[in-house]
């Protein structure tokens, strides 16, 4: 579909939300507007971007390179990603993947030849605690198997808008890329479902159920007066004689003997990160 004046009147929107002087800062939603209007960004896309930001084609496409997100072949209207990384490749994402790939008959970054689907394998899509994971236009759907992912991309060929584990109901390529470029979800129901899940917080709900605390800057509850947990701190504020001997600032237990606490960091260091 080429692009309209339409979509031109809503890149110079989306402009208008930076101020004078930071136009480039537009780019990434606007390459999202482009993708919504054309299924991915064309060189038509580029010129539209380079053109009423003020920078050169070059740059724009450095920045639609870059990221994953940004598609330079047509989308289906429905991008189905499959997260093939550690933790769910340890609990079958590669066999979800292979199980689609062979239903639908295409492989990463290729699209039926009704125009419907694109696979991709995905890195990490931020959900381990559901693994295996898969995704639809970047809605979840959390602790698939083989029978169940084939059963979704089934039903997404049948015209069926299968309802993802969380967040709200499946929109087109095209609509959650104008969601991604800014613009509001007109339908009501799309802020709805849960955004979280029991094993998102598993953690902080066994820490409650055996009333473990963390270190609080000024409570004397756990800790002096004063002291954060070093890892809160940010590293050029701790000072050397403070900084574990091995290096390590989280995830590591400090060398035998070295501090676990640093006092807290002035108020205007701290704000500044606020
Ligand atoms: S490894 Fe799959 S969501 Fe993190």
């Amino acid at each position: 579909m080429p692009l309209t004046d339409e979509t031109r009147a809503a890149a110079r929107e989306i402009i208008a939300r930076y101020p004078v002087g930071r136009e480039r800062s537009a780019l990434l939603p606007m390459l999202h507007l482009v993708q919504a209007a054309e299924g991915c960004v064309t060189a038509e896309g580029v010129d539209l971007c380079a053109r009423e930001i003020g920078i050169t084609a070059a740059e724009v496409s450095a920045v639609a390179t870059f990221y994953t997100m940004y598609k330079r072949r047509p989308v289906g209207d429905w991008l189905v990603s499959v997260c093939t990384n550690l933790s769910c490749a340890l609990m079958g994402g590669q066999e979800v993947y292979d199980r689609i790939s062979k239903k639908l008959g295409v492989g990463h970054d290729q699209t039926t030849p009704d125009g419907s689907i694109t696979l991709e394998h995905a890195e990490c899509l931020a959900a381990c605690d559901y693994a295996p994971v898969m995704t639809v236009n970047y809605e979840f759907y959390d602790g698939v198997d083989e029978g169940a992912a084939e059963g979704l991309v089934e039903a997404l060929q049948r015209g069926e808008r299968p309802l993802p584990t969380r967040g709200g109901p499946l929109c087109t390529f095209a609509e959650v890329s104008r969601q991604l470029a800014g613009f509001e979800d007109p339908r009501p129901e799309g802020i709805a479902g849960p955004g979280f899940l029991e094993p998102s917080v598993a953690g902080l709900t066994l820490a409650e159920q055996a009333g473990w605390r963390g270190e609080v800057a000024g409570s004397s509850a756990a800790g002096p007066a004063g002291a954060v947990p070093v890892e809160d701190v940010p590293v050029e504020d701790v000072p050397p004689d403070r900084v574990p001997a091995d290096g390590a600032r989280s995830g590591a237990t400090p060398a035998a003997g070295a501090p676990t606490t640093t006092p807290a960091a002035p108020a205007a260091t701290k704000s500044k990160g606020a």
